[in-house]
């Protein structure tokens, strides 16, 4: 289904008579294309997006088809991945899904191949897969085994995709990438101190990337979310009651994000809208962090 809104342009509507056409939805080519949509944000792009099976990154998939980018799903659930893939689908957007373990660099590097085979090419990427800690408590506490996979997976795993991402991007002339990071990154975090500490990792890495590949007209930016209602927190809030109210009573805007609110500042950044930004680690926590 395709929604169209006529918005007035200021000055114009009934009385100016100009009338901007914003589309919500990429419309279908003769071709059975997708995303050919003028004016939607990601018209015509080609966006790779990890940890897309649920909460923001399946958002994110669902909000940047609405703007005419064809989207390549990554994640290790395949049948997650598959039912967000039908949704897109049914509602006429352009959608593919490849599995990804991001603790395994050779299946990085292989889905992002995946991309090339499928588009020939790349030219957004948002890199937002993660794992929660398995152990919540101080420093002293953290295993071994959760350094180790928050290293792997939240660190080493988004710094191998873009490697990937960024030489594809470079065959044609260029793209932009956004780094799901956190607010955890800002501050100390005493009950997750592993993954903190590799967040705010990815965001030096973020703001290197942006330097090292700026002359190759790749953008690189990072955002950090507040507390957002997925699946992540549900874990947390499981494992310690009441950490979401607790949350909450600290988020000037009194609520918890939802992953749509999310992926629409990725949206932005992954746009030429945002052609003069990178290197930039952007809050979307509702004031928390201020
Ligand atoms: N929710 C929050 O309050 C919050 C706050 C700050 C930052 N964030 C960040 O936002 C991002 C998205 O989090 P979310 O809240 O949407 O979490 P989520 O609902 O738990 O989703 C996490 C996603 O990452 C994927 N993933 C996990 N391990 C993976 C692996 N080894 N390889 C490939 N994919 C993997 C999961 O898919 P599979 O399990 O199918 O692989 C899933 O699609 C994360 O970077 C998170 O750190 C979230």
């Amino acid at each position: 289904m395709f929604i169209h809104e006529v918005c007035p342009l200021a000055g114009g509507g009934a009385q100016g008579g100009a009338w901007y056409y914003l589309s919500l939805a990429p419309d279908r080519g003769a071709d059975n294309s997708v995303g050919m949509t003028k004016n939607s944000l990601l018209t015509g792009k080609v966006v790779f997006i990890t940890g897309a099976s649920r909460g923001i990154g399946a958002a994110a998939a669902r909000l940047f088809a609405r703007e005419g980018a064809a989207v390549v799903l990554a994640a290790r659930g395949t049948d997650a991945l598959d039912r967000v893939v039908t949704e897109i689908r049914a509602e006429g957007g352009a959608a593919d899904a490849v599995t990804v373990d991001l603790a395994d660099r050779a299946s990085v590097r292989t889905a992002v191949d995946r991309v090339e085979q499928l588009h020939g090419r790349l030219d957004g990427a948002f890199n937002n897969g993660a794992v929660p800690q398995r152990g919540f408590g101080p420093v002293e506490t953290t295993t071994d085994e959760d350094i180790d996979e928050q290293y792997a997976v939240n660190f080493r795993g988004h710094w191998t995709a873009m490697t990937a991402e960024a030489a594809l991007m470079r065959r044609s002339g260029g793209g932009a990438i956004v780094n799901t990071s956190s607010i955890g990154s800002r501050r100390a975090n005493p009950v997750l101190p592993a993954y903190g500490a590799m967040k705010r990792a990815l965001n030096s890495l973020t703001e290197t990337a942006a330097v090292n590949w700026a002359a190759d007209g790749i953008r690189v930016n990072g955002i950090t979310p507040g507390g957002t209602s997925t699946e992540m927190i549900d874990t947390w809030e499981a494992a310690t009651p009441g950490v979401v109210k607790q949350m909450t009573a600290k988020i000037p805007l009194g609520r918890m994000a939802e992953p749509h609110e999310i992926a629409e500042v990725a949206a932005w950044l992954l746009s030429d809208r945002a052609s003069m930004v990178t290197g930039a680690i952007v809050p979307v926590d509702g004031g928390a962090g201020a």
